[in-house]
């Protein structure tokens, strides 16, 4: 047994603040008071089902997560956020139609009762929507500094001892790093010289950073992908992490992929699309945004299937992604995939994946499990980026130099090796030899 790190009580309120108040932010809203109520269970949630081995198999120890680490209880948490529109999140919840009316009448009160607060909102960064409840400030820093009002208003108001961001946001145009991102210093001029190269979503984070607030990022922004905002999580010891919340067509991905390459069999190529037809499929009908969805969803085969190590088997294997933006589907996505394989004596076979998913039912859960995470790994005094959170995203953030780990399999058992090691518990290697000594 290894020391124990010291982990702070998760005593208190905790605050989930999400810049976007959509389908996905609703539907965990929604869901958590739903699951307060007793109307379902919270399922696709790690935090809340998932369960711990500890020590030996022959040990029979083997407690859910959130008895073995200190996490924040549903019961304590309050919800809050931003949207360039201005309904409540009833409001909100009944347009994303995502959860059928009656559940979320039996909860209308508490949803109600959460109105955004105006938005920082660039229509440069979001070109399919047209905002009506956005902040204005002659500079990014004067808006930096509302958000950061509007953070410590919202925790003194609601008397809260922590909070977490969360992206919820419509996913920006694609942008790469640029000279504003390079630095803090560089960032902080950028921000009052008004550089264009700065999205509203790396303005809620420089607020959120500022006030001490962890930030992940579900879209696939560069948001807190850069210098500028590694440093200064640095700085404030805060932890961050993104991108892209990992759910329909890359969770696919990532379970399959890591299947074929273990057997050793071959990838010539994968060919995926999607329909859907929610605001998120509205956003990214607009091809910049499109943009950023693409090269967050094309890495993953690239680094699970390792061509340069395996050429045999993934040299040149064909990989595109479409999103089909079609209304009549809603937020209940169908995403098809057709993959090449190849097998003995290169022996061609086909793999045809049609998932009819619901993309908010499963993104909920993870918004959920990564603001408990998150708010743990602020209490244990982890900062800047936490990438035994890679389970939970498309495009996982990592030090520089360093490869992402996108194997779904991998990436759950750094997680659970990461719940051990702050708890001083044996890291599992699955060796197991001596169950045979
Ligand atoms: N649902 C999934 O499975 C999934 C998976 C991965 C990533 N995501 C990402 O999560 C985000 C939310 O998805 P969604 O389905 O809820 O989309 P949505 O369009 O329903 O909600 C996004 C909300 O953000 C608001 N918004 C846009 N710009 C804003 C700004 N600058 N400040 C505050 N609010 C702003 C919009 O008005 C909208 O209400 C998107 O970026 C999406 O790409 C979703």
């Amino acid at each position: 047994m290894k020391k124990n790190i010291n982990i702070l009580p998760a005593t208190g309120k905790l605050g989930i603040l999400t810049p976007g108040m959509g389908a996905v932010a609703t539907t965990l809203v929604a869901g958590v008071y739903a699951i307060q109520r007793g109307l379902g269970k919270p399922i696709g949630s790690l935090t809340q089902m998932g369960t711990i081995r500890l020590g030996k198999r022959t040990d029979k120890r083997v407690p859910f997560i959130k008895d073995f680490v200190p996490l924040t209880d549903l019961e304590d948490l309050v919800f809050g956020g931003w949207d360039i529109f201005e309904d409540n999140m009833y409001e909100a919840a009944i347009k994303a139609s995502v959860l059928d009316n009656g559940t979320l009448d039996k909860i209308r009160l508490e949803l109600e009762n959460i109105k955004p607060m105006p938005a920082v909102f660039d229509k440069d960064y979001v070109k399919r929507l047209n905002g009506t409840f956005i902040k204005k400030g002659k500079t990014k820093m004067d808006l930096a500094q509302q958000i950061r009002e509007d953070i410590c208003n919202f925790k003194t108001t609601n008397r809260l001892d922590r909070l977490v961001m969360i992206w919820c946001g419509s996913t920006e145009v694609y942008i790469e790093r640029s000279p504003a991102h390079q630095s803090l210093d560089a960032f902080e001029k950028g921000l009052e010289e008004n550089d264009p190269a700065i999205s509203p979503s790396m303005i809620y984070a420089y607020a959120a950073l500022q006030e001490g607030v962890p930030y992940a990022n579900g879209a696939p922004n560069l948001t807190v992908d850069i210098p500028a905002m590694i440093e200064l999580a640095k700085e404030k010891k805060v932890p961050i992490s993104g991108k892209d919340f990992k759910t329909g067509q890359t969770l696919m991905k990532t379970i399959l992929a890591p299947g074929f390459k273990a057997r050793m069999l071959g990838v010539s190529g994968w060919f995926s699309t999607n329909i859907l037809g929610n605001r998120d499929g509205e956003v990214l009908d607009d091809p910049m945004s499109f943009k950023s969805k693409e090269v967050s969803k094309l890495g993953v085969l690239e680094y699970i299937l390792q061509p340069q190590l395996y050429p045999d088997l993934y040299k040149d294997f064909y990989h595109k992604v479409r999103i089909n933006y079609y209304p009549p589907r809603g937020d209940n996505k169908e995403g098809w995939d057709n993959i090449d394989i190849f097998g003995w004596l290169g022996y061609p076979m086909q793999v045809k994946v049609d998932f009819l998913c619901r993309d908010s039912i499963l993104a909920a859960p993870l918004v959920l499990d990564l603001a408990l995470f998150m708010d743990l790994a602020a209490r244990a005094g982890m900062s800047g980026i936490q990438e035994w959170l890679s389970f939970y995203y498309k495009s996982p953030m990592v030090a520089e130099g360093l490869y992402p780990e996108h194997d779904l399999f991998i990436q759950l058992k750094k997680l659970k090796n990461t719940l051990r090691h702050l708890k001083g518990e044996d890291l599992i290697t699955h060796l197991g030899l001596e169950y045979y000594e």
